[in-house]
């Protein structure tokens, strides 16, 4: 018996021995991090109110602003509970100009407390040129934003002087970054993603700008090339970076970036882009079209919280900016 172990064998028990280990080590994972428990609340939150955005302050208010259909002026709404903001009064902080700049297309904003006072970014068009969109802030000292004294910073300049929208702010390691959807006409048309470092005022940018997406998958550029709304939480070690993509009808979805929270973020091969969306219309429950979302966490600070728009309906006739009724669901 030729004592000698045939190459073939060797060469085989070689490969069951590299998948043996593969397959242990994929059993001996780390422990994944743990989801987020079930929280249940009534559906939707707000009629007519679009990409909504929910700021849980320390005050132990959640404070509420949206895209009202009329495009004409910035809503909020604040209560101590995500369900307590479809009941709570409105106030109307801030109403669009009569001519100039901020006089159209009031749209998407958001609240942020950065260094103890508030800020509400928001996009608009000119009164003489509604498709001049560009990206705008509010500031207010005041400790209950919906008791005004709201100031107006002026425009978010960037590099290009091109229809931009939709920007949010994040913090990732101890730096303030500004995102948005801006058109570069190098790129095409539609909207692209950008990301910068916040400047000395929360109205300003400074040093690189990234370009970090572009829409190029099909389910991104169905009626309009599309990246907006873009939303960003960061859980256990990585950043992601929701946004929206696809003309605001049945087909506006959302997709994802994901980058390492350690990661050099304004370099865009930092960020990986899901192949496929990840939120999308849904015919069994009814919901079309949802996007722009932002994030907040419940009340018992447990669970991490998606907000965003749907219609309830796929069909849309004419232009679907003109349908109202793109409501607020968590
Ligand atoms: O709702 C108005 C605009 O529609 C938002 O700014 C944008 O995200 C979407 O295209």
């Amino acid at each position: 018996m030729n004592n000698v172990v045939p190459r073939w064998i060797v060469r085989r028990l070689a490969v069951v021995a590299v998948v043996a280990m593969t397959v242990v080590a994929g059993l001996v994972v780390t422990p994944a991090a743990q989801a987020s428990p079930a929280v249940q609340y009534t559906n939707p939150l707000a009629e007519q109110r679009a990409d909504p955005h929910i700021f849980k302050h320390t005050d132990g208010f959640y404070y509420f602003t949206a895209t009202a259909p009329e495009y004409d002026r910035i809503i909020l709404r604040r209560a101590t509970t995500i369900q307590g903001l479809a009941s709570a009064p409105e106030t109307v902080i801030w109403r669009k100009h009569t001519t100039g700049e901020m006089g159209a297309h009031i749209w998407a904003p958001e609240i942020h407390f950065i260094n103890g006072k508030w800020y509400v970014y928001f996009a608009a068009g000119r009164a003489d040129d509604i498709w001049k969109i560009r990206m705008y802030v509010l500031e207010t000292s005041n400790a209950n934003p919906l008791s005004g004294g709201w100031v107006e910073r002026g425009r978010i300049s960037t590099p290009l002087d091109t229809f931009s929208l939709d920007a949010t702010t994040f913090v990732a390691n101890g730096v303030r970054y500004l995102s948005w959807a801006q058109n570069d006409p190098a790129v095409g048309t539609g909207t692209n993603l950008y990301l910068a470092r916040m400047g000395s005022t929360p109205w300003t940018i400074t040093g690189t700008v990234a370009r970090i997406s572009v829409p190029t998958y099909s389910w991104e550029t169905v009626g309009h090339r599309v990246n907006e709304g873009p939303s960003v939480i960061e859980r256990n070690g990585r950043l992601f970076m929701t946004y929206s993509a696809s003309a605001t009808d049945a087909n506006y979805c959302l997709g994802m970036l994901t980058a390492s929270s350690t990661a050099n973020l304004l370099s865009a091969s930092s960020w990986s882009k899901t192949a496929t969306p990840v939120f999308a219309s849904n015919t069994s429950t009814g919901q079309y079209g949802p996007g722009h979302n932002s994030f907040t966490v419940s009340e018992d600070g447990q669970s991490d919280i998606l907000v965003y728009h749907d219609r309830n309906y796929r069909d849309i006739s004419g232009d679907p900016l003109n349908d109202p009724n793109r409501r607020t669901r968590v």
